[in-house]
């Protein structure tokens, strides 16, 4: 059904975004990183995002600088930006949804892997203080390598008492937004209302789009189009990556998707039905800890994990070679969290 494919909300994302209702409750959206390649057009599309009330910009530095240029835009939200790590409290307190860009992209020649060493001690400050300062936010975690940050998050919340595996979502949208995308283009079907599952996680072969639930499908496109399409939003940062030759990884594209799964998570707290988005959760659906697949959000977040339906032979051994892979990420992670 329509309630069930995802992404539902990102054309009506755009359509809401120069209207406001005045009914909505007061929300509170933190971005940290916000001074960066992705935080600042993430800053500017949560800025248009009618549901927020209070718009909160932290980063190391920068941030004064972007939050005085983002606050000018005539929209509802009220902007504050904080800079260093003695603000972050502030940047977090009553915080509903934290966005986190914070980390370093990659250059060509990197895996995601290789941010790690990096990014995963800044995750793990970042989750120490939302568990001190927003324990009940959700978080929606964008640095890489998502495969491993979110586990590293979630140890950090267990470690601290906080952790509801309902509120943790790894940022995988940039997939789904990248499936349809090209799907679409090489099936010409109209990509307005195009949906597809991306399932899996967020790196190389593990992002597993389901083109064989693709809806409405394009009957021209055989089964090596549908493995180049695989193939291409498998490999759709490195595109980008050796695109931009050393200056960083996808940053619009991915301020764009950041802020449909904001916009989703926001609709779910506010109690909209039917809010159903692909992100990468705490999950039973196969035998790893943390997977990506459709979720239904609701008041609390996560309100249901949805299965993966019917998958062709090409999906299923896709999902068989993915599944070692995720699994070693998902363990580094945690690794990482309990031995820091
Ligand atoms: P960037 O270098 O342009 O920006 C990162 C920002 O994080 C900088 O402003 C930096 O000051 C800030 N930062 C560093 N340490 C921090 C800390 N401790 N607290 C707060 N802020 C801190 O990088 P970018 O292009 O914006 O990418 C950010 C991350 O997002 C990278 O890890 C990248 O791989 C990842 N990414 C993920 C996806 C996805 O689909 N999930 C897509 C694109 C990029
Ligand atoms: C992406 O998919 O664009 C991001 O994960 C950034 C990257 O390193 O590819």
């Amino acid at each position: 059904s329509a309630s069930e494919s995802c992404s539902c909300s990102s054309s009506h994302f755009i359509h809401r975004s120069y209207s406001t209702s005045g009914s909505d409750p007061e929300r509170k959206v933190a971005i940290l990183g916000a001074a960066g390649g992705i935080g600042q057009p993430l800053s500017v599309l949560i800025k248009l995002n009618p549901l927020v009330s209070s718009l909160s910009l932290y980063d190391i530095a920068g941030t004064p600088g972007v939050a005085a240029d983002v606050s000018h835009i005539n929209t509802r939200a009220e902007v504050a930006g904080y800079a260093g790590e003695e603000q972050l409290g502030k940047a977090l307190e009553g915080a509903d949804v934290v966005i986190i860009p914070a980390g370093v992209p990659r250059k060509p020649g990197m895996t995601r892997d290789d941010l790690f060493n990096i990014n995963a001690g800044i995750v793990k400050s970042l989750c120490t203080a939302i568990a001190k300062y927003c324990p009940n936010a959700l978080v929606n975690m964008i640095s890489n390598p998502v495969n491993s940050t979110v586990p590293i998050a979630a140890e950090v919340f267990k470690k601290a008492g906080t952790y509801d595996e309902r509120k943790l979502f790894g940022v995988t949208t940039l997939d789904v937004v990248r499936a349809k995308t090209f799907y679409a283009g090489k099936g010409k079907v109209p990509v307005d209302g195009f949906n597809v599952p991306v399932v899996g996680g967020h790196a190389g072969i593990t992002i597993l789009p389901l083109f064989s639930q693709a809806t409405p499908t394009a009957d021209s496109l055989s089964d090596d189009d549908i493995k180049a399409l695989t193939k291409r939003t498998q490999e759709g940062g490195t595109e980008v990556v050796e695109a931009k030759a050393g200056k960083g990884s996808a940053t619009l594209s991915m301020a764009y998707a950041g802020a449909v799964f904001a916009d989703a998570c926001l609709k779910g707290l506010n109690g909209v039905p039917d809010i159903v988005e692909c992100t990468f959760v705490q999950s039973n659906v196969t035998e790893l800890p943390f997977f990506a697949s459709k979720v239904r959000l609701g008041k609390n977040g996560v309100e249901e994990v949805l299965g993966l339906g019917p998958l062709s032979d090409f999906e299923k051994q896709g999902l068989e070679s993915l599944i070692p892979e995720l699994k070693a990420s998902i363990e580094k992670g945690v690794k990482f969290a309990q031995a820091n």
